[in-house]
């Protein structure tokens, strides 16, 4: 759900104006609706309630420490990516038996970490990769327990950074290679198979993605049933789509796939194998119930174009300058006045510094409040220091209260 709405004309979070919030803490800030954001969590987990499984919120997409320690509270696992990340989850309350651990590129020290702290399984990409955390488990005296993440050659349909389970990504291991790998697998003493993963991409939008992955998988573990070899899960990754246009509560759904849609699809299928069923989703969980506020700096008119100078940048949120994201933006108090066609950028020395494009704004004036929607999700988390910018405040909101939940980061000085 979405916590953000307009009271009169003013924009607030559940019952908080984000107009005060901006007073207290200054901008840029990163805004979340804590109560949104286990909304969303409750939902997922609701739809599945009724089949054994695990939704392992992906840390990728939202990793401050406050909202990770809020949903292992609520009994979520968690998908990491990397040595820090999985520290983040552990230090939030995931316990290690609800943590996977995905990437191309780990190194040995963070396969060490994982399997010290015994979690949950190492979703292993490469036949390399395979045969070095058997050696590293080994070396260990440890069995690391294994899921192999399979490249199912899938297209999403979506933007291409996106994609991450057609063959020419370098995600996963395609499906026969796969299976020569759970033989060898199988006969390694250090290694215990626990699962089969795959996650496709990111703002899927349609269900049918996820229906041809749990097919492709099922078929897998029954191939793989008859060589003698058993999975206890099937992981399908995360990527539910949001809507970047609906980002107000009264607007509807900011959901452009609901996840009881997929789900309702996915069950049938998995059912007849028994295995637990796990899902990775982190962008449709936090990126409606996040928003950026930033301050105009100043207004500035060149040959044919008006632009909005505002104190937040490609640093604070990249997606647009990387993605070509659209992110609405909203005034945080609205009033009358003419429309302008503007574009809205950030401070940095680039022309790739943009928030938003070719929108039309009230006359945005020097000091005006305005809210980039839709920012919970790979805001924060794809944020730098470029242009020596400190990042920004994040604030969590419940109902009327709220408070910094990670602190706007000190003025980068020169060292001296
Ligand atoms: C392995 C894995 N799982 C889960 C996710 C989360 O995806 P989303 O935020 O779209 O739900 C990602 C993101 O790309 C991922 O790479």
């Amino acid at each position: 759900m979405n916590r953000f709405n307009y009271r009169g004309d003013e924009l607030m979070c559940e019952s908080v104006p984000l107009q005060s919030i901006a007073e207290a803490v200054d901008t840029p800030a990163y805004v979340y609706s804590c109560t949104g954001i286990r909304e969303n969590y409750r939902r997922i987990d609701r739809a599945l309630e009724s089949y054994p499984h695990l939704i392992c919120y992906a840390l990728k997409a939202n990793s401050n420490p406050e909202i990770l320690r809020d949903l292992a509270a609520l009994g979520s696992g968690a998908d990491v990516v990397s040595g820090g990340e999985l520290n983040l989850a552990l230090a939030a309350g995931f316990p290690a038996k609800k943590i996977v651990y995905a990437g191309v590129g780990k190194t040995d020290a963070e396969i060490r970490l994982a399997i010290e702290n015994n979690i949950l399984a190492l979703n292993v990409e490469s036949t390399q990769e395979l045969e070095v955390v058997a050696e590293i488990a080994r070396k260990m005296g440890c069995t690391a327990p294994i899921a192999l993440r399979i490249n199912p050659d899938i297209d999403i349909e979506g933007h291409p950074y996106l994609t991450t389970g057609k063959s020419a990504n370098k995600f996963g291991i395609e499906i026969q290679q796969a299976k020569a790998c759970y033989q060898w697998a199988a006969k390694q003493s250090s290694l215990k198979i626990v699962g089969v993963h795959c996650h496709v991409g990111s703002m899927i939008r349609k269900s049918e993605p996820f229906s041809k992955s749990a097919e492709t998988l099922v078929h897998f573990v029954a191939d793989l049933k008859s060589m003698g070899i058993e999975m206890e899960h099937i992981d399908l990754g995360g990527g539910f789509g949001v809507d970047y246009q609906t980002v107000l509560a009264d607007q509807g759904s900011p959901w452009m796939l609901e996840p009881e849609a997929v789900i309702k699809e996915v069950l049938p299928v998995i059912q007849a194998t028994g295995c637990e069923l796990l899902f990775e989703p982190g962008r449709s969980i936090v990126g409606p119930n996040g928003i950026l506020l930033t301050r105009v700096l100043f207004a500035k008119e060149t040959k044919g174009k008006r632009f909005v100078v505002v104190d937040a940048a490609m640093n604070d949120l990249i997606r647009p300058s990387l993605y070509g994201a659209h992110h609405e933006v909203v005034p945080v108090r609205r009033r009358a006045g003419e429309q302008q066609l503007v574009d809205v950028v950030g401070p940095i020395c680039e022309s790739g510094d943009f928030l938003a494009k070719d929108r039309n704004l009230i006359e945005p004036q020097r000091g005006d409040l305005l809210a980039v929607m839709t920012a919970g999700a790979y805001g924060y988390t794809l944020a730098s220091n470029y242009n020596s910018r400190s990042r920004g405040v994040e604030v969590g909101v419940e109902g009327e209260g709220w408070r910094i939940i990670r602190a706007r980061e000190n003025w980068i000085q020169p060292s001296v």
